[in-house]
């Protein structure tokens, strides 16, 4: 394992964050109907109460309303918030200036002079990995955010990122990719050993797979929307992994299927950021931490949960 510099230190002592993914967003979390604005404000100072400091949020969450809606939370509360939000590789943004530029707009929605973590949200298909990275460099240069990271990449463009910010003497704070109980590719792939090698930070993403692992979902009342179909082939399966994740909840001392589901991805050296649209999920995500799976649980979800992993 290696050093972990002092800068990105805070990211290693952080155990769980809060995604805001469904802040604002009308097309897959049907933002508006199934949760507002004021039952996210809610969520957000449930979760602050309970100790969770990072929020994750992208210029492209409901098209800038997350960001915009963190940013009120943010002045209504006196307790210190950690930012992380993305740069998106739209086709048009071809030079490291378009980084430094969507960062200043992200600033200014979220009414803050700087960031704790700036992340490329995606590789780009069209850009090399080292153009947006030598955006990221200039972002950390100029004091606009503490941290740097990117999101989605594999070992091979985590690795590209690496060498170039070492140029300029500066961490790769984070890799944030899809993690959990029914994906777990980053383990397969050998991502999250390399993370842990490299002191890069794995950020979790979907740690309760888009709500599945839950419990509330099922064949008979399937997620609604884009999640029926990314998820609708592993429906059939999926209560029996649910009923393992509740027996090992009763057996930690009344922990949900949610909370076990997250706690397992912290158990594996990832920094879990859960979803919260209000208070009720915000308050049971929280319960996730503060204490262990055993080794004897985390193998036996591991051993149910093969059947599903990628
Ligand atoms: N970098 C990337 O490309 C990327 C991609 C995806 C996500 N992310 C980040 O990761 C964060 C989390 O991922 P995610 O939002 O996709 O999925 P998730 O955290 O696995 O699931 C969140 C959803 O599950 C349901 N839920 C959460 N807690 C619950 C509880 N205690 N009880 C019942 N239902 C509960 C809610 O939806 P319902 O109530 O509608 O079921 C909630 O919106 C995002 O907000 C975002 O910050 C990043």
């Amino acid at each position: 394992m290696a050093d972990i510099p002092a800068s990105i230190q805070f990211l290693h002592t952080t155990e769980i964050g809060l995604g805001a993914w469904a802040w604002g967003d009308r097309l897959v979390w049907d933002y508006g109907n199934s949760h507002t604005d004021e039952d996210l404000q809610l969520g957000f100072q449930t979760s602050l109460e309970h100790g969770i400091r990072l929020v994750d949020t992208a210029e492209i969450y409901g098209n800038g309303r997350s960001e915009r809606l963190l940013g009120q939370f943010i002045k209504n509360t006196s307790t210190p918030v950690i930012v992380a939000t993305k740069f998106f590789p739209l086709p048009w943004r071809i030079r490291p200036s378009a980084v430094l530029r969507a960062l200043h707009n992200s600033l200014e929605r979220l009414g803050l002079e700087s960031l704790d973590l700036y992340q490329i949200h995606w590789p780009s298909p069209l850009i090399p990995i080292e153009r947006y990275v030598e955006g990221l460099a200039a972002a950390h240069h100029q004091g606009l955010t503490k941290a740097v990271g990117v999101s989605n990449y594999d070992k091979n463009q985590m690795q590209r990122a690496i060498t170039t910010l070492a140029r300029h003497d500066i961490p790769l704070a984070s890799n944030q990719v899809e993690y959990h109980l029914l994906n777990r590719s980053v383990e397969k792939n050998g991502l999250l050993a390399r993370c842990q090698e490299l002191g890069v930070r794995l950020i979790a993403y979907s740690p309760l797979a888009m709500g599945l692992l839950t419990g509330k979902y099922t064949p008979e009342n399937p997620p609604p929307g884009m999640r029926g179909g990314k998820y609708g082939s592993v429906l059939k399966d999926l209560p029996q992994l649910i009923r393992l994740l509740t027996r090992i909840g009763q057996d930690q001392g009344g922990k949900t299927p949610a909370q076990v589901a997250i706690n397992w991805c912290i158990c594996k050296g990832s920094l879990p950021i859960p979803g919260a649209k209000n208070v009720h999920q915000a308050q049971e995500n929280a319960g996730a931490v503060g204490w262990r799976l055993t080794e004897q649980q985390v193998n036996a979800l591991d051993e149910a949960s093969d059947r599903f992993s990628k």
